[in-house]
């Protein structure tokens, strides 16, 4: 693992290592990882000026005309990729991505979190994240045949993927990436590697980073590596929850010792944040039309709109606090999945939950029972709503967000739900396997 810090320790760490090739990565509006590699020969200048490319072909960004775009690399991201070939390694770094008079492209999801970084920071706040990426082995790309029967926590023989998952933890951790723990997940051929909780801009990067290590090594082994929200109907599905906390300085600002959930305000009104405006974030954190497949009751994912201790039920969990760990005191939002652009999603769980503190909205009664189990009547009863049931019902919340439009910015709110209402049409009108199998023999 190298920490770059200056544009000198770049160019040092590539002689010194003799790097061949510098990736820039970048996401496009849907979080996906975009790339190409410069020389060592061009890297200072684009280390100075950025390097100049057509964004008319990136999802999300420039028409034609106004296609020219700057990929200003960020130092502090250098790191060698460890599935390269060691000797004449290749390295990587994170880009921002510029106009090209130098001001941030308006369609930059990583320049829309900073955004919302700042703003928490002019507030004295620094955001960090833990979030828990779950996914899946499968034997190809095609269809999702399981490689194991195995389940939660299980270990060899059944579980087949513990060199895979090996691995991928020492890949990202030649990364810099910390990681906790691994282990099999509830479904079968489903896994997770829980990582260490940092920063927020840097776990946007990291998860980019986790998903295409994840699925190289998944490559390299001879399987394929998913983070399809539901690819097995029946069958828990890939979940992202995300763990938070705001803190100024070293102190944790979510912690209260004298409060009886160990809570403070600040945490208070960021959960309430994020409740009051989960029904219009859910299209960012949840984009696929595929992702509602997993939103659904009696898998651990969450459909109702409520928080709790305990209860894995709810949407957003205070984990209950350990005496002297102050640190750790923390909410969980467990409705994101992994397939989102995490740029995007981290910002709008993050803009939510300061849009709470800011307005200072109250904490509803936590909700300790199985909310599976509570009837339609009594939800009601307790002012609970639920999350959208599918794209189309999230499109519909999210175009009407002003807090979701003011945090991603005009172009890319106007991009992201044009592009989300092309998927849905699509999904609308093509016929399903169900429908044949249901329709086609009765009627
Ligand atoms: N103050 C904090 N702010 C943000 N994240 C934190 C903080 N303290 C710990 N974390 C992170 O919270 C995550 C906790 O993960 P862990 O797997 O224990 O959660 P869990 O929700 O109990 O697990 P599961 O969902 O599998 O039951 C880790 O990524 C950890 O680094
Ligand atoms: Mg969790």
């Amino acid at each position: 693992m190298l920490s770059c810090k200056t544009k000198t320790d770049v160019i040092d760490a590539v002689k010194e290592y003799r790097v061949s090739f510098i990736q820039l990565w970048f996401p496009d509006v849907l979080g996906r990882l975009k790339s190409f590699s410069v020389t060592p020969g061009v890297l200072e200048e684009a280390l100075d000026e950025g390097m100049g490319f057509d964004g008319s072909s990136i999802e999300g960004f420039a028409r034609i005309e106004e296609s020219d775009m700057i990929a200003m690399p960020d130092v502090k991201t250098f790191q060698l990729i460890p599935w390269r070939p060691r000797d004449l390694p290749v390295a990587r770094m994170f880009c921002d991505i510029l106009n090209p008079d130098g001001t941030p492209y308006e369609g930059s999801t990583r320049h829309a979190l900073k955004r919302v970084l700042k703003k928490a920071s002019d507030q004295g706040y620094t955001c960090y994240l833990g979030p828990e990426l779950e996914y899946f082995y499968f034997a190809n790309d095609e269809s999702p045949d399981i490689l194991d029967k195995a389940g939660y926590y299980d270990g060899l023989p059944v579980d087949r993927a513990t060199d895979i998952r090996r691995n991928t933890i020492f890949a990202l951790q030649d990364m810099g990436i910390p990681v906790e723990y691994s282990h099999h997940e509830v479904a079968p051929s489903q896994h997770e590697i829980a990582l260490k909780y940092e920063e927020a801009l840097i776990m946007a990067d990291t998860v980019m980073t986790y998903r295409t290590t994840v699925k190289e090594i998944a490559r390299q082994a001879g399987v394929y590596a998913t983070f399809m929200p539901k690819p097995l109907g029946g069958e828990n599905g890939s979940g992202m929850h995300v763990h938070q906390s705001l803190f100024k300085g070293q102190e944790n600002a979510f912690f209260d010792p004298s409060d009886k959930y160990h809570l403070s305000k600040t945490g208070k009104h960021y959960v309430a944040g994020i409740l009051a405006h989960a029904r219009e974030i859910t299209a960012v954190t949840n984009q696929w039309v595929n992702s509602y497949k997993r939103l659904v009751p009696g898998y651990e994912a969450p459909v109702y709109v409520s928080w709790a201790r305990r209860n894995r039920s709810t949407m957003v969990r205070v984990p209950m606090y350990k005496p002297g760990k102050a640190n750790a005191t923390r909410m969980e939002f467990r409705a994101p999945d992994p397939a989102c652009n995490p740029y995007l999603a981290f910002a709008v769980q993050i803009a939510a939950g300061l849009r709470g503190i800011e307005k200072e909205y109250p904490l509803p009664d936590p909700i300790e029972e199985d909310i599976f189990e509570m009837d339609e009547k009594a939800r009601e009863r307790a002012g609970i709503t639920s999350l959208p049931g599918n794209l189309f019902e999230a499109i519909q919340e999210v175009s009407k967000s002003e807090l979701v439009r003011e945090t991603l910015g005009d172009h890319i709110f106007n991009k992201f739900i044009e592009n989300k209402k092309k998927e849905w049409d699509q999904f609308r009108i093509h016929v399903s396997k169900f429908e044949i199998n249901r329709y086609l023999p009765m009627l």
